[in-house]
């Protein structure tokens, strides 16, 4: 049977590049759950609907597919037979994707793909509600934090092409949180059986030496 890790956390606490890097000093797969819910932000926006026609979403749902490929080394994602590896950073799908990731449709039919891919190979599976929702039962789990001001210096340092100020960035991650922590399903939440790692004055190297530890344990 396969290992899961799962590594929960709010936006920019370091989860992806921490998982990335974890992934591939074990030999692990990496599965980047918030990928998908931008992917799916992608589709909905680009088909020109909004997060309340729920039946016009469920369509949607099932008339595309998301996939991971890997292409010289990196991990990208496609809608259908696109790479949306772009879009999916960019910050009007950052700050649409909390309204459609709360949608229970939604939320139904990522899990079950999640599940899908994680139980084809040993993961780290990495987001919001990995630990409570999708994978309850996972070997480890890891609740990642970092302060506002962190996480907001990290996101800039990630966005090269969109300026975008330091209160700016501040404001639409505290915004995303709290959206994404009291939402009716599956909000961000601490796994009480989860460790938990503040990476506010951790180095990358530390983060990713913290997890290797705990999984060679
Ligand atoms: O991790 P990332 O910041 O890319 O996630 C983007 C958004 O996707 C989050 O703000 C959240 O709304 C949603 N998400 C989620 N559940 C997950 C992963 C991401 O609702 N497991």
């Amino acid at each position: 049977f396969c290992l899961i890790v799962t590594i929960d956390g709010p936006a920019g606490s370091g989860k992806s590049s921490t998982a990335r890097e974890v992934a591939r000093r074990t030999g692990f797969n990496h599965l980047d759950t918030g990928a998908m819910y931008r992917g799916i932000t992608v589709a909905a926006i680009e088909a020109g609907i909004s997060p309340e026609e729920h039946s016009k979403l469920t369509k949607l749902l099932s008339s595309i597919t998301l996939s991971f490929a890997n292409e010289d080394g990196k991990t990208v994602l496609y809608l259908n037979d696109r790479n949306v590896s772009t879009e999916i950073r960019s910050r009007e799908t950052s700050k649409n994707v909390s309204a459609y990731s709360a949608i229970a449709e939604v939320r139904a039919a990522m899990t079950q793909l999640q599940q899908e891919l994680a139980h084809a190979a040993d993961t780290v599976c990495e987001g919001r509600d990995m630990g409570t929702v999708v994978f309850p039962h996972a070997e480890l789990k890891f609740f990642m934090v970092a302060s506002l001001e962190e996480r907001a210096k990290r996101r800039l340092q990630d966005l090269h092409t969109e300026t975008i100020s330091f209160d700016e960035m501040a404001r639409e991650i505290a915004q995303r949180d709290t959206l994404d922590s009291t939402r009716a399903e599956a909000p961000l939440l601490e796994p009480a059986d989860a460790y938990r790692l503040d990476t506010t004055d951790l180095t990358f190297e530390e983060q990713v030496a913290y997890i290797i530890r705990k999984i060679e344990h």
